[in-house]
């Protein structure tokens, strides 16, 4: 079966790319790359040793979009490109409505057009707003305090409204709760440009020396020891919970929460992350960041019921594949500039002889 995979460059969308390669599927990726490189799809590849036939084209844009539809026989479409930053959502507002409503519109328009009849949209754990969790799929979703959030919103309507009038699509929405780690390889990670927002990423930066310390937002909630509690889920583990839909689809809407039905604090994530690794990672407690809730964990047994699909890897595994890939892009890193290991850089690195790196020659 084909799949166009837009966004297939991203973090999510690479890992999704590999365990669809891994399942028999053929991979089509439109990315327009404004946040991921190419050379992810290489090492994609390199992972799987199969093909991936690229299109570097803004999914907005519906002649190219079309072009792709008409030049394969395209089974289904899994829908990750997107803008996802929620604070830049709120000074960028228009960006991020035209971007990921836009995008779903002419995706879908494309389908009806070609008789494409799947479609798998990325959704996310925001949409739930003030819920009380565990987050169920059948609450009422309350607004959320981003724009972000309201692009999916948003976007889970659209499509549930044209799945109601076209007889025989199969629509599936997909709430992702927090995506943490990397493939065991080391070969695709999350590489966000600048100062990351989400938590996984500001740890590793800290692990590596490159920022100072963490500033955990608050310590005052109602939880067991007052930080924030998420339900961090390892990105290879949700990749394969899309193999799991399309393996099972039926008609009309169908929505999962992808999680782990487990919440874990901020100071649990820190201390898992230095024990796996080996490695400290200092932290300051700060004030609440605003718009946070205190908890947001998945009810996820309807995946488990209805797709056969719960996740298997544990927050260490997280946590030790998230630094085995950032080891690795430091190493090559400093390979690429023959420079010198820099001062900050002295805490150290992935435990070298229990974690070794794949052998690869870029
Ligand atoms: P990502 O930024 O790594 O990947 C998104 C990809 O889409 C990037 O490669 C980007 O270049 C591409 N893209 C964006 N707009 C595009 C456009 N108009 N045309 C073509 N390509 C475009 O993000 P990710 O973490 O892999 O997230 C994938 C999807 O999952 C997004 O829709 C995101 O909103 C959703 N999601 C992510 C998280 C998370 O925490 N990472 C949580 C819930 C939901
Ligand atoms: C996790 C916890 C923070 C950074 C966001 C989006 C959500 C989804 C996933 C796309 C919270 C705390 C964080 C830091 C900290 N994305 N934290 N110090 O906020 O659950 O979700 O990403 O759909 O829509 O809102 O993830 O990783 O930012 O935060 O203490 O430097 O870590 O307060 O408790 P969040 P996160």
């Amino acid at each position: 079966m084909n799949i166009l995979v837009t966004g297939g460059a991203g973090y999510i969308g690479s890992h999704t790319c590999v365990a669809l390669q891994e399942a028999g599927y053929s991979v089509i990726v439109a990315d327009n790359l404004c946040n991921s490189k190419a050379e992810t799809l290489e090492q994609v590849k390199q992972i799987t040793n199969k093909e991936v036939t690229f299109y570097q084209i803004d999914v907005t844009d519906e002649v190219a979009v079309e072009t792709i539809f008409s030049k394969h026989q395209l089974d289904g479409v899994i829908h990750f490109a997107g803008l996802k930053a929620v604070s830049e959502s709120v000074e960028k507002p228009l960006a991020y409505y035209y971007n990921n409503i836009v995008s779903t519109m002419v995706l879908s328009k494309a389908c009806q057009k070609y008789g494409v009849k799947r479609f798998v949209f990325s959704s996310s754990a925001t949409v739930y707003g003030e819920n009380k969790a565990p987050f169920v799929e059948t609450m009422t979703l309350l607004p959320t305090t981003n724009p972000y959030g309201e692009t999916k919103a948003i976007s889970e309507r659209i499509l549930t409204d044209i799945a109601k009038v076209n007889p025989g699509w199969s629509v599936t929405l997909l709430r992702y709760f927090n995506p943490v780690g990397a493939h065991e390889s080391g070969l695709i990670g999350e590489t966000p440009s600048g100062i990351p927002n989400n938590l996984m990423p500001y740890i590793t930066q800290v692990a590596k020396g490159k920022l100072d310390k963490l500033r955990v937002f608050g310590n005052d909630y109602p939880t067991v020891d007052g930080t924030g509690i998420r339900d961090y889920i390892h990105v290879r583990d949700l990749a394969e919970g899309h193999v799991a839909v399309l393996d099972n689809l039926t008609d009309g809407v169908n929505i999962y929460n992808l999680g782990t039905s487990q919440g874990i604090s901020v100071l649990q994530l820190i201390r898992t992350f230095e024990e796996a690794n080996g490695i400290d990672v200092p932290y300051e407690i700060v004030a609440r960041r605003p718009g946070d809730l205190a908890e947001c964990y998945a009810d996820a047994s309807k995946a488990e019921r209805e797709l056969g699909w719960t996740a298997k890897r544990n927050l260490v595994d997280m946590c030790r594949d998230a630094w085995r890939f950032e080891s690795r892009m430091m190493l090559k890193r400093r390979k690429n500039s023959d420079s010198k290991p820099s001062k900050s850089n002295t805490r150290p690195e992935i435990g070298k002889e229990n974690m070794p790196l794949y052998d690869c020659e870029e």
